[in-house]
């Protein structure tokens, strides 16, 4: 048993690895992992194995920190190095989506049809470290599940842009800004403009199906998501579903050529 410096249930540092509790989707999330790392993808946590209450993950060196808490995250360089390491982990994952699919995994959140990539489910700059200024390395797999690209990306662009109301960040409030940042992004992705419009409309799904995701974990006794909901997390997520809504016209015309 590793001393955890709060007594709680992680992550935490120790040495050059992260601990964190093994959770029932911990086992998928490092076949996940161990597998990136054998198609050579280097820019995720190395497993470092797991046994009933612990699992344990490489530490990766560089800057963290949310778009409010690091200015150095809210840079074009970062927002577009952010959008091709998204690309270029979907592109791995793609080539190892029919094997992945045949074990019986179970991942926290629910595989949404159709199967291309494994999403990475909250691909978001509190996710993701940053070197140098661009953003290297993706972190916290625990939201992982098989889904379509475009569901990974509209979360993603919910975050990075953020398309959300009510932003507190310097220069990061007016809808003008979010919709540049959100075409920079997926400009950087490389997604069709003709794939673009379903975004707005996806990201609606994908913040209800999480506010219904919470309320069900958080019945069932969760405690980090009953927290979730007593801090109002689901409040704001209903709100940005209601401002992307209201500007989804707005949104999808600045999305296209
Ligand atoms: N593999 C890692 N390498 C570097 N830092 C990490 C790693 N895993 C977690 N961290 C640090 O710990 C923080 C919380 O970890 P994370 O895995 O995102 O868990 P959670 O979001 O559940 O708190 C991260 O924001 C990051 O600062
Ligand atoms: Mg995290």
């Amino acid at each position: 048993m590793i001393p955890s410096v709060d007594g709680g249930e992680g992550p935490f540092r120790h040495g050059d690895l992260i601990y964190r509790r093994t959770r029932p989707w911990t086992a998928s999330v490092h076949a996940l992992l161990s597998t990136l790392q054998s198609h050579g993808f280097v820019n995720a946590p190395f497993s470092g194995g797991y046994d009933a209450a612990w699992e344990r993950v490489s530490f990766l060196p560089g800057e963290t920190g949310d778009l409010d808490e690091n200015e150095n995250m809210r840079s074009m360089t970062a927002l577009r190095s952010a959008a091709r390491l998204l690309r270029r982990y979907h592109d791995c994952t793609a080539l190892f989506m029919p094997p992945m699919l045949e074990k019986d995994q179970t991942w926290q959140l629910p595989p949404r049809p159709p199967f291309e990539v494994i999403c990475h489910g909250d691909f978001a700059p509190y996710n993701v470290v940053l070197n140098s200024g661009e953003v290297t390395d993706i972190i916290d797999f625990e939201t992982a599940h098989p889904g379509p690209r475009d569901w990974d990306i509209a979360y993603a662009i919910y975050r990075w842009a953020p398309l959300s109301a009510g932003v507190a960040i310097e220069d990061l409030g007016g809808l003008d800004t979010q919709i540049l940042r959100t075409r920079l992004f997926l400009d950087a992705y490389g997604l069709p403009a003709k794939e673009r419009p379903v975004l707005p409309g996806m990201i609606i799904d994908r913040l209800n199906a999480l506010v219904g995701f919470m309320e069900r974990e958080a019945a069932n006794g969760v405690e980090r998501y009953r927290r979730n909901i007593e801090e109002g997390h689901d409040r704001i997520y209903r709100r940005d579903v209601a401002y992307i809504s209201e500007h989804r016209d707005e949104i999808i015309a600045g999305l296209m050529d």
